[in-house]
């Protein structure tokens, strides 16, 4: 697990985006269309940002599809402080204000870590690397909470679901829509520390 400063991931950017791609399953054009957004992301106050990365050893190297690199990323996680000027606290503040949720739209977003992003390759889920990654990501942070957003799965069944539900992360709104996007989706948060 390496924590990577903004100037890396830049360096990286296109294997942490590949991660991105595989782990979602979305077309490779997508990745480019997301670079800049990751780049500015990086700038914002509290940004921090970790990976996975195979050691040389790793019996993952021989069977994955991954780059050849000198240390592979197999997963990339990154988040940063809520502020009211982000598109996110808006949209997520408008629907607590409005009724939705059970929580005080002030009091959820008053100091949080918004967690980003998390990807973990095909190739290497389901072995703990996504919870590693999360631990690693919220360790030490100054906040008060962390607050995550993910589409809404039926029956909550999917890793990413299981991962924040064992990490104790609670309904904060559910069957939210996020404009300009059809998919439904849940807020999800918890206090911190993890
Ligand atoms: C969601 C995601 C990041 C989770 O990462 P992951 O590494 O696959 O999952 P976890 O860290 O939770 O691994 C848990 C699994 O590893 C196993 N495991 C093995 N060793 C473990 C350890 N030391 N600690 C925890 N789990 C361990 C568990 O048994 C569990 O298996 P199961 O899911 O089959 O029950 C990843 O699956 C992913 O990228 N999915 C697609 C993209 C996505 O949905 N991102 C989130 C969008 S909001």
């Amino acid at each position: 697990m390496i924590e990577l400063s903004p100037a890396t991931l830049r360096e990286r950017m296109h294997e942490a985006l590949q991660i991105y791609v595989a782990a979602m399953g979305y077309p490779p054009s997508v990745a480019r269309r997301r670079a800049p957004m990751w780049a500015e992301h990086a700038l914002r106050p509290g940004w921090k940002a970790v990976a996975a990365v195979l050691e040389p050893d790793d019996p993952l190297r021989g069977v994955s599809k991954l780059a050849p690199h000198r240390a592979p990323l197999v997963g990339i996680a990154y988040g940063y402080s809520g502020a009211p000027s982000q598109w996110w606290y808006r949209q997520v503040w408008a629907a607590l204000e409005s009724g939705q949720g059970e929580f005080n739209a002030e009091r959820a977003l008053e100091n949080y870590f918004e967690l980003t992003e998390l990807h973990v390759h095909p190739d290497a889920q389901g072995m703990g690397v996504g919870q590693a990654l999360i631990t690693a990501l919220l360790d030490a942070r100054p906040e008060n909470s962390v607050l995550l957003s993910t589409p809404e799965i039926g029956a909550e069944d999917n890793r990413a679901w299981r991962l924040y539900r064992r990490l104790g992360f609670a309904d904060v709104l559910r069957h939210f829509q996020f404009d300009g996007d059809p998919r439904p989706f849940a807020v999800l948060g918890r206090e911190l520390p993890l």
